[in-house]
């Protein structure tokens, strides 16, 4: 069986009063629609169509180079005129057995085994809805049963009689149909209501005529059906989506001071008893080895922390690799390519940039390095500065194992400090030292002896 996913993206969404598409809105910092699509993609066997409309070019953008085909929907004539625009692709490769699953592209966070089940209700032949009780159930579908707690139709708001509004249970939105059946129904729809629009609800009324079974369920919980229309919403759901991260981590054994002050916008993937303080941001992919220790107010970003190292307050790393027993920050910066070996240490007022250091080194207090490979052992004196750019290209530093940098010095690349070499502090090297040499790149100190002070003009 062949599962044909509609998602529907296509409204303007102008309650999020934004340029950006609502669907591009993020949760986890991931553009909701892209969540509703890999959480389909969790299913087995299944293909991919999105329908766009209101800013179309920027949704296809945002997913170009990922096997989706798109259904443009120029005028928003209502959900089931949406869903036929699908159709056309649906239909040429459609099987007989087939399944449609419709999702909304601001629905984010529905569960795989939700949509699981609505298609397994789908493969016996029958529509499967998906359908939530709602103590304020204003402004959806309802949905209407007979005596028998049959389905029988969904009823919109504004077409609604009194009683039909009275009824809690609600339309998601979200169903799974058999191909076959949805094929026939969907030309029959009719714009004939309060919206003059084609309802993708009307078909539960065609089902129950037609003797086809509907088999509603309901969600664990009610975020998963949660749609997103303004940015109060979304701000809701990021807490939920923020908070099943949190206790997912927790529950594998991970402590954090504050679960609902951490934000993981990606994936982190950990050992045993990592340690994560309040206000910590950790984006793209982030791997924390055993033990690793991550203060408040870090900002950690596709790095991999190596076991035991200790990140410390107010730290800012990016794409950054550190081996075992690291110590950094507070305040330290580490941009792309900085790599430390094991028991490296950075301090605070530090930036790094394609930077290697070796075991052991240490770059402990307001130094820039960049550029450069430092060997093991070494020790770079406070305020030391690699020079790797003379305003149109950069160059490279290399300073050996055991080298000692004294405090304020410049190191104008490309240059080599040999290993045990020592650079005199303040000093400004520009030429090669050899290994365990010592270079003074300074101005001689002079003393003045009777010098008179300046007086004060009267
Ligand atoms: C729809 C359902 C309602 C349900 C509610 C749940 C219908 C007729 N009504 O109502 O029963 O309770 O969702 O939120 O289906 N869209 C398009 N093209 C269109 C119209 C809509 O792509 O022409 C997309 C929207 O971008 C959105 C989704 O479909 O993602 C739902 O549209 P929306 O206008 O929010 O539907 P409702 O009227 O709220
Ligand atoms: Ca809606």
């Amino acid at each position: 069986m062949s599962i044909d996913v509609v998602v529907l993206a296509a409204g303007q969404g102008s309650r999020m009063k934004s340029s950006l598409p609502k669907v591009l809105h993020t949760i986890g910092g991931k553009p909701m629609v892209q969540h509703v699509i890999d959480r389909a993609s969790a299913l087995e066997n299944i293909r991919l169509h999105v329908v766009i409309g209101h800013g179309a070019d920027q949704v296809r953008e945002a997913l170009a180079g990922q096997s989706v085909s798109f259904a443009l929907q120029s005028e928003q004539l209502g959900t089931g005129h949406a869903v036929a625009q699908a159709m056309p692709a649906i239909k040429a490769e459609c099987n007989d057995d087939g399944v449609v699953l419709v999702l909304y592209g601001d629905v984010p966070l529905t569960a795989v085994d939700t949509l699981q089940s609505l298609v397994d209700i789908a493969a016996t032949g029958q529509l499967g809805l998906l359908t939530v009780e709602l103590d304020n159930p204003s402004g959806y579908g309802r949905i209407v049963r007979n005596t028998d707690r049959q389905v029988m139709a969904i009823v919109e708001q504004k077409d609604a009689t009194p009683e039909q509004r009275a009824i809690h249970e609600i339309n998601t939105g979200i169903m799974a149909i058999p191909t076959l059946h949805l094929a026939r129904w969907l030309p029959l729809l009719s714009a004939e209501n309060a919206q003059n629009e084609y309802y993708l609800t009307d078909i539960i009324a065609m089902a129950a005529a037609d003797g086809v079974g509907i088999e509603a369920i309901q969600p664990a919980t009610e975020q998963e059906v949660q749609g997103v229309n303004n940015r109060l919403q979304q701000a809701e759901l990021e807490r939920w989506f923020q908070s099943q991260q949190a206790e997912t981590l927790m529950l594998n054994g991970v402590s954090l001071a504050d679960p609902s002050r951490l934000d993981i916008r990606g994936t982190v993937s950990h050992g045993q008893d990592v340690f994560i303080d309040v206000n910590v941001i950790l984006e793209g992919d982030v791997v924390l080895g055993d033990g690793v220790i991550i203060e408040s107010n870090c900002v950690i970003r596709d790095s991999v922390i190596g076991t035991g190292s200790h990140i410390k307050a107010n730290s800012h790393l990016e794409q950054a690799q550190l081996a075992a027993g690291c110590d950094v920050g507070p305040f330290a910066r580490l941009r792309p390519g900085t790599e430390l070996a094991e028991a490296a240490r950075i301090g605070n007022f530090v930036e790094t940039k394609k930077a290697q250091i070796g075991a052991g080194s240490k770059v402990n207090h307001l130094t820039y390095i960049g550029d450069t490979r430092i060997g093991q052992g070494a020790n770079v004196g406070a305020g030391t500065i690699t020079c790797n750019y003379d305003g149109v290209n950069k160059f490279r530093t290399e300073i050996g194992d055991g080298a000692f940098i004294g405090s304020n010095s410049s190191l104008v690349a490309p240059v080599e400090i040999g290993n045990g070499a020592t650079i005199a502090a303040g000093s400004t090297v520009t030429r090669n030292v050899a290994a365990q040499e010592l270079a003074v790149g300074r101005g001689k100190q002079r003393n003045i002896a009777g010098w008179k002070k300046p007086v004060k003009n009267s």
